[in-house]
């Protein structure tokens, strides 16, 4: 299958160009040219980012907002210039709306311990789906125990998509706020985010999107989905590991306690008190992830260059086609959506004889990295009645023959495993 036909948008998306920025991709897994396919996990990175990282601490090193030397004020306005970018590129209305985080999943936790912590009550509820990652599950597990309030599931129907059949009764006047992925890193399906927005603003609630798995892969627009709260991890989005992003509606942010006390984060102290530092510095304690805030902003210009609409039309494709050949094999069951345009590119499947762990391994002795087990997402995966299953995802630097050789190897694991003697 030729890769050079693919196009995206009115560019040409030149994948070889884009493939050449990928160090790793030329790296041999067992004697094979690596097939990475574990993105959902982690992405690769290009090299604009790793030399933004090796470029900063070379050439910048410093720590930011406190010194009056030259080292100092590069690397805070390298640090806020990132910062800048990120806001952009989620049409956030301004900077400071955006808060440098661990991850996903500080925050989700620093939305839960302080928003929630102070607005939810005995007898109020919070609504998530049946389909989150562990990181949008026990946070509010833990919130509702402590606060004597009901946490309450949104259904996945057969078909794997959100069932908003009940909404308006699962949302109710006691509940205080909804958090809902939305993109499943297990079934790809893509949540009405904008729906759940609408519900939940009609209640006086708020709504959390768990964006982990959308903001790397679709033009994502804070404003256009009417969200208050927005989580997402760089090293999905060719960032590095170790930063993520809150972004959160000024007036609420503005109003919300603090997650973690320390410098950076204070206006003054006495010996008796402390008052905060404005936004997003409140949200800061101590000396931030510098380099990694820069080199995330290498990564936002990467895709921005390469153009959102184009990065999502290209995935498009992709998980057109992969749909299309991983359905064709018998033994195969693709959970969530079968129609393609409702899912992006993330497709979990199970094998009807061999294991997820064992095909995992089978395919890793032929250079593919595919993930294996259950995604953070037990629940959802129990759900269908196994333990376990595999999973393959795409990204910008993935190909057509990358899947074929998916394909072929799970054929080749099923010829090997046929072959051995039954017990
Ligand atoms: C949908 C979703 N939410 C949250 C997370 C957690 O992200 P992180 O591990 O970067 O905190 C992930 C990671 O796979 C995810 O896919």
């Amino acid at each position: 299958m030729s890769d050079s036909t693919l196009t995206a948008g009115s560019r040409v998306f030149d994948i070889d160009a884009i493939r050449a920025d990928f160090p790793i991709l030329q790296r041999k897994i067992n004697d094979q040219t690596l097939v990475y396919l574990d993105t959902a996990a982690t992405s690769q990175k290009p090299k604009q980012v790793i030399e933004a990282l090796t470029n900063y601490y070379e050439q910048t090193n410093a720590n930011v907002h406190r010194g009056v030397h030259t080292l100092s004020i590069e690397a805070t306005d390298g640090y806020e210039l990132a910062r800048t970018k990120v806001a952009k590129f989620i049409n956030a209305v301004r900077p400071e709306e955006v808060i440098w985080t661990r991850n996903t999943s500080e925050s989700l936790n620093l939305v839960a311990a302080t928003w929630a912590e102070a607005n939810v009550g005995e007898g109020d509820n919070i609504v998530i789906t049946a389909m989150e990652h562990h990181s949008n599950i026990v946070p509010w597990q833990h919130l509702a125990e402590k606060k004597n309030a009901e946490l309450r599931y949104l259904a996945a129907d057969e078909d794997g998509l959100l069932d908003i059949s009940e909404l308006d009764s699962i949302v109710d006047s006691r509940t205080k706020i909804v958090a809902a992925t939305h993109m499943s890193n297990v079934l790809g399906s893509i949540n009405p985010i904008a729906e759940l927005a609408n519900r939940a603003h009609a209640v006086g609630a708020v709504i959390l999107v768990d964006a982990a798995q959308s903001v790397p892969h679709m033009p994502v627009d804070v404003q256009a989905l009417d969200a208050d709260f927005l989580c997402f991890s760089a090293h999905k989005m060719l960032g590095p590991t170790g930063i993520g992003v809150l972004w959160g509606r000024y007036e609420l942010l503005e109003v919300m306690p603090p997650y973690m006390f320390g410098g950076d984060m204070i206006l003054e102290v006495t010996y008796e008190n402390a008052t905060w530092n404005d936004l997003p510095y409140k949200f800061e304690a101590g000396t931030p992830n510098i380099a990694d805030a820069i080199a995330t902003g290498a990564a936002v210009d990467y895709l921005t260059e390469l153009g959102m609409d184009n990065v999502w039309q290209h995935e498009q494709e992709l998980t057109a086609y992969a749909m299309e050949q991983i359905l064709s094999l018998d033994s195969v069951k693709v959970l969530g959506p079968q129609d393609s345009a409702l899912r992006g590119g993330v497709i979990s499947f199970i094998h009807g004889t061999i294991h997820p762990h064992d095909l995992g391994t089978a395919l890793d002795q032929q250079g593919i990295a595919i993930r294996t087990g259950h995604h953070c997402a037990m629940p959802l995966v129990r759900s269908f009645d196994v333990v376990a299953a595999a999973r393959a995802s795409f990204y910008i630097y993935n190909t057509k023959s990358e899947i074929d050789a998916l394909v072929n190897g799970i054929s080749e694991t099923e010829r090997y495993f046929s072959r051995c003697p039954v017990a």
